[in-house]
């Protein structure tokens, strides 16, 4: 497109539009044109335009609005033109704007008089507001495949890791020693999450708004549930308004991105943390990694990094579309021609994020010894220390607090871990302390204490990784 302080006026008056030329004289200013047109992004939606096209001509027809023989000629030209789509060879032009125009002119061009009958009770703003949902649910079906798929290689990263030591953090400190698995598993709920917004998203958005036409309805005898269940829609809209207005389904789904990207986002991040020199605590492969032109020590995880980026443009096209539509009165404004863009973009890189975490999540190597290694460093088992105070010597949970504490800074002081303080040392702080307590302070029985439900003992992960498999499979 041309910068505007550039570019001239239309050297010649465009001819007036073909779809109403009737009462316009001339045509529009080329940057009339450049605003306007959106067939350079709504083509797009061509099968979902033709599927529409094709119901409603069957739909007219059954009843009684259109005849047979015009239906038969609707339907081989439109089968033609989808050929002529998928081929490369349709002739897609900005003058006719957008997706719906360009079609039905073809069609015209191809049948002659019925494809002129083929837009009766029906208006660009009920075929887009369709079109648009029916785009919507055939990519929340493509994501919810793919959400799917990362599931299962969290999953079976769990599986395999049930029993193999992190350390837990809570403000990146250490916390609390946990399992790999376990960790996995938490972005498995995250993302089932996900996919019950999608599904959720999906419900709700799945009625058809043909018919609604222009704003209010028609006064063809239409057949809006036939309409509707041939497209596979649960039932038709029920106010012709809302439905050529409403762009609820795409913020649903969009927010749906958002939040999936912000999940995505934050196992990027552990990714990216997990890879850096000092942690070590994963290995990807080349496969997975670049290298730097400058600097040949480097294997840089440019594909969490960028994953990580994605959920600016995703939750940035939330914010958009919010802002389009939030001061819009009822019913239809070119404004809402500004929702395909957001949601196209957004659906594209919610798809390649799913795609690169999936391949990183499977491609990945935890440093099982070096994991297990810092697990247990930062005093990560003082609490399991302050427990056995309160299960084997009946001590009240803050005391119990304030006489490991007391322990804890003894060993700091000394620079070695809980379980180099000896008997002595321990009894000085509390009588009652038996040799017993230096089975409770190693990684291992720390975390194969934790057994309450959903807790990160090995046999609680393992069966939450073999539930989650076979909820996949
Ligand atoms: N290209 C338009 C859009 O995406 C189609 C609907 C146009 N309707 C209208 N009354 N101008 O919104």
């Amino acid at each position: 497109m041309l910068p505007l302080t550039n570019s001239p006026p239309p050297a010649t008056a465009a001819s007036a539009n073909q779809q109403w030329g009737g009462r316009f004289a001339a045509g529009p200013a080329a940057v009339m044109q450049d605003i306007n047109a959106s067939i350079g992004f709504d083509q797009k939606l061509w099968r979902q335009d033709i599927a529409g096209s094709l119901a409603h001509a069957a739909m007219l027809t059954r009843c009684g609005i259109i005849t047979p023989s015009d239906e038969h000629d609707i339907r081989h030209g439109l089968e033609g033109i989808a050929r002529e789509i998928e081929s490369g060879v349709f002739p897609f032009t900005a003058a006719l704007e957008d997706i719906h125009m360009n079609i039905e002119a073809r069609l015209t061009e191809r049948v002659g008089e019925a494809g002129k009958r083929l837009h009766t009770a029906r208006s660009r703003n009920d075929q887009v507001a369709a079109d648009f949902r029916l785009w919507v649910r055939d990519a929340i079906d493509g994501i919810d495949a793919q959400v799917a798929d990362t599931m299962r290689a969290l999953a079976l990263k769990a599986a395999a890791h049930a029993a193999d030591p992190l350390p837990g953090f809570t403000h990146l400190q250490t916390a609390q020693p946990v399992t790999f698995g376990h960790h996995c598993l938490a972005y498995v709920e995250m993302l089932a999450r996900d996919r019950s917004r999608l599904a959720d998203c999906r419900r709700r958005m799945n009625e058809c708004p043909l018919g609604a036409a222009a704003l209010a309805g028609t006064s063809f005898p239409i057949d809006r549930h036939h309409t509707a269940a041939a497209l596979g829609f649960d039932r038709p809209t029920a106010n012709s308004l809302d439905s050529v207005s409403d762009r609820d389904f795409a913020l649903e789904f969009l927010s749906a991105a958002a939040i999936s990207a912000m999940h995505l986002s934050r196992l990027a991040e552990e990714i990216v943390i997990w890879c850096s020199a000092p942690f070590r605590f994963i290995r990807l492969s080349d496969a997975f990694t670049t290298g730097s032109s400058i600097m040949p020590q480097k294997r840089n995880p440019d594909a969490a990094e960028l994953v990580r980026a994605k959920t600016g443009r995703i939750t940035g096209a939330l914010v958009a579309l919010l802002t389009v539509m939030k001061g819009l009165a009822l019913t239809y404004a070119k404004d809402m021609q500004e929702d395909k863009e957001p949601v196209f973009d957004a659906a594209a890189a919610w798809a390649l994020s799913l795609a690169a975490t999936a391949g990183m999540v499977r491609d990945l190597q935890p440093d099982t010894v070096r994991m297990r290694q810092f697990a247990g460093s930062g005093y990560a088992t003082a609490t399991d220390l302050a427990d056995y105070l309160v299960r084997e010597l009946k001590l009240p949970f803050r005391t119990a607090h304030h006489v490991t504490g007391r322990l804890v800074a003894k060993a700091e002081a000394r620079g070695v871990d809980l379980s180099a303080l000896t008997l002595a040392d321990m009894q000085a702080e509390e009588a009652g302390i038996t040799d017993a307590v230096f089975g409770v302070l190693t990684v291992e029985a720390s975390v194969a204490s934790r057994t309450s439900y959903g807790g990160t003992a090995p046999v609680r992960v393992a069966e939450q990784a073999a539930r989650w498999l076979q909820v996949l499979a």
